[in-house]
């Protein structure tokens, strides 16, 4: 897929007041840091849309993209920053659980995993829950740049057989890194193919 534009639309922390559900919408999720606006950055390829930071906890919202005009996508809030009081963790639960289950128009969230670690038994409870609310989703390794490549195919190995666990079967995977822009054009792809079975 061309990208030929990509803007900021809104910033919420009530679903309610979200851009009109009229258009196919794709949101990155994961533990704070793991590189999620970095990643939305690169797809469309617009250094500064998403706001990064080498600290934890940088994106507090829900935040809509538009790109080409014709979808979404959405930069939300990290889970898992330790250093977070627990009622600023149940503030976050609150309205991005809300807006995962109510979003009309979510065709699929992307959920990241460092490639560099092992699954965290935070993940591995967020995509449960995922999947008791029957809310479609794909997994995107990040940060590939970081390691060997055989050492990302063996922590890549370890992950998925620990998620074999629990699920009989895996989701779309995607190998990705928003330094080099690997991965990039297979999950604009993916999106361009789901984007086509989902005309709103
Ligand atoms: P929160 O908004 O705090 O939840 O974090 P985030 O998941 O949006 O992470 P963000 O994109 O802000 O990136 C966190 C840090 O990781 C930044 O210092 C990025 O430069 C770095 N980073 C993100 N992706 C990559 C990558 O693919 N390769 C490398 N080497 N660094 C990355
Ligand atoms: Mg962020």
């Amino acid at each position: 897929m061309i990208i030929r534009s990509a803007e900021f639309v809104a910033s919420n922390t009530e679903p309610a007041k979200c851009p009109a559900p009229n258009k196919p919408e794709y949101a990155f999720i994961g533990r704070s840091n793991v590189g999620k606006s970095s990643l939305i950055n690169r797809l469309v390829a617009k250094k500064k849309l998403a706001k990064t930071s080498s600290t934890p906890g940088k994106t507090q919202l829900i935040n809509h993209f538009i790109i080409n005009e014709q979808w979404f996508l959405v930069d939300l809030p990290g889970y898992g920053y330790a250093k977070k009081a627990k009622t600023e963790r149940s503030k976050w639960a609150g309205f991005i659980e809300k807006y995962i289950l109510q979003r009309e128009n979510l065709i699929c969230m992307f959920v990241l995993l460092d490639s560099r670690h092992p699954l965290q038994k935070i993940d591995e409870e967020f995509l449960t829950w995922l999947g008791e609310n029957g809310i479609p989703f794909s997994i995107v390794y990040t940060k590939a740049d970081k390691l060997g490549k055989n050492q990302v195919q063996s922590n890549i190995a370890v992950i998925e057989r620990d998620l074999m666990k629990t699920w009989e079967t895996l989701p779309s995977r995607f190998l990705t890194s928003a330094e080099t822009g690997t991965g990039r054009e297979e999950l604009l792809a993916f999106i361009e193919e789901c984007n086509q079975a989902n005309t709103f």
